[in-house]
């Protein structure tokens, strides 16, 4: 990169075991050793209760909360072995805490059960001196949020732009989040400013819990 660090990207469904194996593999392989893992893989489509398949419910699960089970087992393992500690950030959801939106039974069942993850993993890693935190985001400009915006549905009778329209209603700073918004976060969680700090989440929602 411009600056001299070095990136590498490995394909990878993090839902698939043999994938996160050869991921924590190749990225040893590539830089020695692993300091530091972001669990941010997460997908959300949004379906109602009554059209909700249980394939439905399962891939959901599957990625964003199955993808978080065994990035953290294979690259915890790898951060055991090193002996030096490491940081764990879980990128969550304010639907960790209180739903957003309705069509989001699937995925506020796996934030929910990533925050569990997160704090139980927490006490367990403690003893090796990794430290696993979560930050639950509010409405962030992403490429998924932007895809959904452009292609609102009615669905199950409810019609998403009026839901949208009233979540963005509700955000004290009226504005949704950049991607930087949480990426300052993760900084700080990865980085020695957070040092007494494990098995917490923060809210960077712009306030919208409050409402
Ligand atoms: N954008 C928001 O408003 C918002 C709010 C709360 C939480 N989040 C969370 O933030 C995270 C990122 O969301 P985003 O808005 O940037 O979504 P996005 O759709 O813009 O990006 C998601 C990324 O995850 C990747 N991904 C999807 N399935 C995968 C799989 N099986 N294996 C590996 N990678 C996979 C996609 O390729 C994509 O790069 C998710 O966990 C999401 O739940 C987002």
């Amino acid at each position: 990169m411009a600056n001299g660090w070095k990136a590498a990207a490995v394909t990878t469904d993090v839902s698939k075991e043999d994938d996160v194996k050869r991921m924590v593999a190749e990225t040893v392989k590539r830089f020695g050793s692993i300091g530091i893992l972001v669990n941010n893989a997460g997908i959300y489509p949004e379906i109602p209760l009554r059209q909700m398949s249980l394939d439905d419910f399962q891939k959901v699960l599957s990625v964003n909360l199955n993808g978080v089970f065994l990035c953290t087992k294979y690259a915890s393992e790898q951060m055991i072995k090193q002996g030096n500690g490491g940081r764990v950030i879980n990128i969550t959801s304010i639907d960790a805490l209180h739903p957003s939106s309705v069509g989001l039974a699937h995925y506020d069942a796996s934030k929910h059960g990533v925050w569990g993850f997160t704090k139980n993993i927490a006490l367990e890693l403690a003893p090796y001196k990794i430290w696993v935190n979560a930050i639950a985001p509010g409405g962030i400009l992403t490429p998924g949020v932007k895809k959904l915006q452009s292609s609102m549905p009615i669905l199950g009778g409810v019609d998403m732009e009026k839901v949208m329209e009233a979540f963005m209603s509700k955000i004290p700073m009226r504005r949704l989040g950049e991607a930087d918004d949480i990426g300052m976060v993760a900084l700080f969680l990865a980085s020695d400013m957070s040092a007494y700090m494990t098995g917490s989440q923060i809210i960077v929602d712009g306030g919208v819990l409050l409402s």
